[in-house]
């Protein structure tokens, strides 16, 4: 495993020198060669004009897909970039969903992330479709010997988060994915926490459709995201829109879409931001995920150790296998206030609430909760910073 060069890469992260960041899972601190690719391109749009500029940085633009095909193991013509990971789960589940009926099943997770289920619950108001969380284990993971007896013909998704919003859960997702495949049921991951912080890997994985975002732990831009969709699964999956860039009109009557994943984006998109994606995937690839990974599992593991120790501290992330997401609550403050007492010291920290997972937390009669999301680029020396800067408000 190559170990991580700490210093290096806090100086690398022009964040670092002024805020101690705990808000991963909201967004990362973009490292300097990222910071540089997005403002070089803004300032070549500035001189020489945006379309000029696209043509001019091409291959950089080209090279996104390239990292991210490298980065999930798959080819880059599955690969669609979008502008956050909304639209891009949306793109998939709206696709499928043109095809749903009266009857049909979708299974999902009880640390459903609250737009999904929206969604769902939109599409079980329009077409009839029944939605239905697969049980946890007690340890707080779907449980997949549960999701196999659900499967009957008339499941149509199975659509599920890999880490939720709002802690440290990492769910099985290889598991779920045995057991899609068995069935020949598609199915839908939401990787958007969990890309950058655990490895993703669709082979493995064996997920049909695959969405996530820029910002969070792979460090890229706000305003950029992804979606796989396999190749295989292409020709089963229409867009719920076109436009122009995903077809072509070929005739008055008529017009040809792509058959590529490409057929998912739209024309206009935020070059910069797109071209900040690759070099932030580049920049991971070249750390290696074995060692950032393993350091974001260390830190958090240090964190949640840290929070115990503190008096009338609750700490509520589930799971067998934890990962970069810190969840916990105090009897003293409410959750705002404390994110914001903390900012007032200059670390950051985040809240969760029960409207952004109601299923998970209103099972766990969890209202609200803090989230204290850790990366690579964090040190021992700010989790123990964080946990006196709260044993210290909540004295
Ligand atoms: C689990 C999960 N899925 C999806 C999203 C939505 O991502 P985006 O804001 O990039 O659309 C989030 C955002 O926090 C999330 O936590």
């Amino acid at each position: 495993m190559t170990t991580l060069d700490i210093d290096r890469l806090r100086a690398e992260t022009p964040g670092c020198a002024k805020v101690l960041h705990f808000n991963n899972a909201g967004a990362g601190l973009m490292p300097a060669p990222v910071l540089d690719a997005v403002t070089a391109h803004l300032k070549l749009e500035a001189e020489i004009g945006g379309y000029e500029a696209a043509e001019a940085n091409k291959p950089a633009f080209d090279n996104t897909y390239a990292a991210l095909a490298k980065f999930l193991n798959c080819a880059t013509d599955e690969i669609a970039l979008m502008e956050n990971a909304t639209v891009a789960w949306q793109a998939a589940f709206y696709g499928l969903a043109q095809n749903f009926k009266p009857g049909d099943r979708i299974l999902t997770a009880e640390a459903e992330y609250a737009s999904n289920y929206i969604a769902y619950l939109q599409m079980a108001e329009r077409t009839g479709v029944s939605i239905e969380a697969v049980p946890s284990l007690d340890t707080g993971e779907l449980d997949v010997a549960a999701l196999e007896n659900m499967i009957d013909d008339r499941v149509k998704l199975i659509a599920v988060t890999h880490v939720p919003t709002n802690g440290g859960l990492v769910n099985p997702v290889e598991g779920i994915g045995r057991v899609a495949r068995a069935a020949g049921v598609p199915y839908l991951l939401d990787a958007c926490q969990a890309a950058g912080q655990v490895p993703l890997d669709v082979e493995a994985i064996g997920c049909d459709m695959l969405s996530a975002t820029g910002r969070k732990y792979l460090r890229g831009p706000r305003g950029t995201g992804f979606l796989f969709v396999r190749q295989d699964f292409l020709g089963q999956l229409p867009p719920p829109m076109l436009d122009l860039h995903g077809a072509q009109w070929t005739a008055r009557d008529g017009y040809t879409a792509r058959t590529d994943a490409r057929k998912f984006e739209n024309w206009e998109y935020y070059v910069a931001g797109q071209i900040g994606l690759g070099v932030a995937i580049d920049y991971l690839l070249a750390l290696g995920q074995n060692a950032t990974c393993a350091r974001i599992g260390d830190l958090s593991t240090a964190l949640r150790d840290g929070l115990a120790d503190i008096e009338g501290v609750t700490l509520h992330d589930i799971g067998r296998e934890k990962g970069g997401i810190v969840s916990f609550s105090n009897p003293v403050l409410d959750p705002n206030t404390v994110k914001l007492r903390l900012r007032e010291q200059g670390i950051n920290c985040s809240t969760s609430s029960v409207s952004s997972t109601r299923l998970d937390m209103e099972g766990r009669g969890l209202e609200m909760v803090n989230r204290a999301s850790v990366h690579y680029y964090n040190t021992e020396d700010e989790v123990q910073r964080f946990c006196a800067a709260l044993a210290g408000l909540i004295a």
